[in-house]
């Protein structure tokens, strides 16, 4: 698939996308966005798999979302723009994605994905993070996954964002010893599919590390903790943020478990509502 928009789709992606940035201080955008080899770049949809964790509220597994190429350029995206502040565990800042293929193109694969709604899609900048271990003492160090951890709990009950997309595009994978640890994904209000009850778990939980059937859920987090994602780089988990009604779906409350060693960088792509309110 390649991402040829209609002029009019142009038209509005930019003038919400310039409605959307006013919520955003003007050097959260970063203008220090790798440059694109545009000549190399081909915008493809890889073959990705889906699985269905839950219905409701709706997440969507999608290994393999991102290819090769967009790994590799959202990773020097993030060397980048992402500054090495030693004490700091959490970094995140946000990406111009107008104009920018790589971005457009992942943004299209979404967009067909949840069935081209709302009709124009209105994401937002898309967040570019990057977590790493605490550098702080242990004494210091607040406790580990902490509800301030990323947990976005909205004041108000109505929710902007229709729909989210958490990806993840680095985690030290292979030196022994250098493996990321932590840095998991965690939705506390929704059942995992791994139960107290061991027959069912040998499809998600395989004995060991095979690099072709990768682990994807925590198999060691407790049952009752909810459902806990490793971090996959490639892969993505989807999920709607708000009800029919317009109303914030608390059961899609997520945050970040701590990263132990090594590293997780991702990036989050959200879509607002707006055009699915003018829909109604
Ligand atoms: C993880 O990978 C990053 C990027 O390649 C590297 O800078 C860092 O040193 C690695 N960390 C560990 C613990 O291997």
């Amino acid at each position: 698939m390649r991402f040829t928009p209609s002029l009019g789709q142009a038209t509005a992606a930019i003038l919400f996308l310039a409605a959307e940035s006013q919520c955003l201080a003007e050097n959260d955008v970063v203008s220090s966005q790798a440059p694109l080899t545009s000549e190399s770049f081909f915008c493809k949809d890889p073959p990705f798999r889906a699985q269905l964790i839950s219905t409701s509220p709706l997440l969507i597994y999608l290994q393999d979302f991102l290819t090769q190429q967009e790994l590799q350029y959202l990773q020097k995206t993030s060397k980048t723009s992402l500054p090495s502040e030693p004490d700091s565990s959490e970094k995140t800042t946000h990406l111009s994605h107008r104009g920018n293929e790589v971005l457009q193109c992942i943004a299209s694969r979404l967009h067909t994905f949840q069935g081209h709604r709302p009709p124009q899609i209105n994401l937002e900048a898309p967040e570019l993070f990057r977590r790493s271990p605490s550098s702080l003492s242990p004494d210091t160090k607040p406790k580990k996954d902490s509800a301030s951890n990323s947990h976005k709990t909205p004041k108000t009950d109505t929710s902007t964002i229709h729909s989210t997309l958490h990806t993840w595009t680095f985690a030290n994978q292979t030196t022994p010893g250098l493996k990321t640890t932590g840095g998991t994904l965690t939705f506390p209000l929704i059942p995992s599919p791994i139960t107290p009850t061991e027959e069912s778990n040998a499809a998600w939980c395989p004995p060991t590390h095979d690099p072709l059937t990768p682990r994807i859920l925590d198999c060691d987090a407790p049952y009752s903790k909810g459902l806990t994602f490793l971090p996959v780089p490639g892969s993505a988990v989807y999920f709607l943020d708000s009800l029919p009604d317009g109303r914030y779906d608390r059961r899609t409350g997520h945050y970040t478990g701590e990263v132990t060693s090594g590293e997780v960088e991702g990036v989050v792509f959200r879509v607002g509502r707006r055009a699915w309110i003018e829909e109604d």
